[in-house]
């Protein structure tokens, strides 16, 4: 086990109606709120209402429009600029994922006296951020309790994750009844990305029967409760588990003293997301099957052998490539049955852009270090392979 020094100073409030205790906490910010949010789903549901009628005692200025695979041009740099203008004390980001990343960049823009994409492209490092407050409405990201944001900057085709410590949330609310209203598509893409959040830290060098064990739950509650919800939008008990199991999914808590993996699926699926707009989770779902196909090896089949007995119930008695080829079709087949497309034509890429792709990924993500690296080559590979 390697050292750490590790702390995730968010706290949680989880739970049915929990934000009528959302005055008590802004109190402690100050009056003037900026409140960001997406395209309106938070009106549809009523939450937007709620908010206000809560905060009434509060100077609230509103970023609204905020897109998935949150743009820095114009959200950001809006934000920042009210941020600048209006003199904000707190942040309140109310939506997903997409959401509050974005509030991630403007908390810490607004600190800044420069252009922020010095601090999102780590040319500059943040000295402060505004505090954050948010409201999670979509299960998927885990971003209500990291320190990480992901930027699109359109111009240069970059998407890019941004981690500070200075980013978690003060306070992050988590209501389940939140995400009854999130469609088949986003449910489905949400629980892809949270599988991959672990998958990007499951494989690895390392094994210990409390990291694996907890990974491993994770991936089986995901699974499960996914198909729930999926079957009844409304059961609380499987949107309740699906919620915090997402939460958990990058702050680091699952891998523990684990070495690093260069989260090698990420680095690949930010590329198709920054060049075509893609549903981040739908990306993750078509890559995952065809990178474990191309990385097993030799020196990996032990942690797919595990995967594939302890996820999936896979007769450990079978031959290890077996297992290990079983439990990536399992994936696949997973992937699959919740309703995600699974190559990527479906989603709109072809492969006339592959090549640049891959070099972008090369050049910028570092996965040559990857626990299984990955060269420019290997890259485009898999991207053909997904097509
Ligand atoms: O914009 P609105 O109208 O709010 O609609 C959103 C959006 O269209 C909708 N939605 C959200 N809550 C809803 C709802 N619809 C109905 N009912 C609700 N309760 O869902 C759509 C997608 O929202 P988005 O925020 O984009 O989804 P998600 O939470 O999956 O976030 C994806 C973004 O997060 C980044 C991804 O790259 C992507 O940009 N990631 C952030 C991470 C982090 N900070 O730790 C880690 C992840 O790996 C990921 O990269
Ligand atoms: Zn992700």
């Amino acid at each position: 086990m390697q050292n750490f020094d590790y702390m995730t100073p968010t706290r949680l409030i989880f739970g049915k109606d929990v934000i009528v205790k959302l005055p008590e906490v802004m109190e402690k910010f100050g009056k003037k709120i900026l409140l960001t949010y997406g395209g309106g789903s938070i009106k549809k549901i009523g939450l937007y209402d709620k908010v206000k009628e809560l905060l009434s005692g509060f100077e609230i200025y509103e970023l609204s429009g905020i897109q998935p695979n949150p743009k820095y041009d114009p959200s950001v740099m809006d934000g920042v600029r009210i941020c600048k203008e209006e003199d904000i004390n707190v942040i309140l980001a109310v939506g997903g994922g997409s959401v509050l990343d974005c509030s991630k960049a403007i908390a810490a823009g607004a600190c800044y006296d420069g252009d922020p994409w010095d601090l999102i492209s780590y040319k500059v490092k943040a000295q402060a951020a505004l505090p954050i407050v948010d409201i999670i409405t979509l299960a998927a990201t885990g971003s209500e309790y990291d320190c990480g944001g992901v930027i699109s900057r359109t111009e240069t085709n970059d998407k890019i994750g941004y981690m500070d410590p200075h980013l978690f949330p003060a306070v992050s609310f988590l209501d389940p009844t939140y995400t009854f209203t999130v469609s088949k598509k986003q449910t489905a893409a949400g629980c892809a990305d949270a599988m991959n959040h672990i998958m990007e830290q499951y494989f690895c060098e390392d094994s210990s029967i409390l990291n694996d064990g907890f990974m491993e739950a994770g991936f089986k509650s995901l699974m499960t409760n996914a198909k729930k919800c999926l079957e009844n939008p409304e059961d609380y008990t499987a949107r309740a588990e699906m919620m915090l199991t997402c939460t958990y999914g990058c702050n680091g808590i699952y891998a523990l003293g684990n070495s690093q993996t260069g989260w090698p699926c990420h680095g690949m699926e930010h590329a198709l997301s920054a060049y075509y707009d893609i549903t981040h989770g739908e990306g993750l779902a078509i890559i995952t099957p065809r990178w474990m196909k191309h990385i097993l090896t030799e020196k990996t089949v032990g942690r797919f052998v595990k995967y594939g007995v302890n996820v999936f119930g896979i007769d450990a008695s079978l031959d290890r490539f077996e297992i290990a080829n079983r439990a990536i079709d399992a994936t696949y087949k997973f992937f699959e049955s919740i309703g995600i497309p699974m190559h990527l034509r479906e989603v709109g890429i072809d492969e006339s852009r592959i090549g640049e792709m891959a070099h972008h990924v090369a050049v910028n993500e570092g996965l040559e270090h990857a626990w299984a690296p990955l060269l420019e080559e290997d890259i485009a590979k898999i991207f053909t392979d997904s097509l």
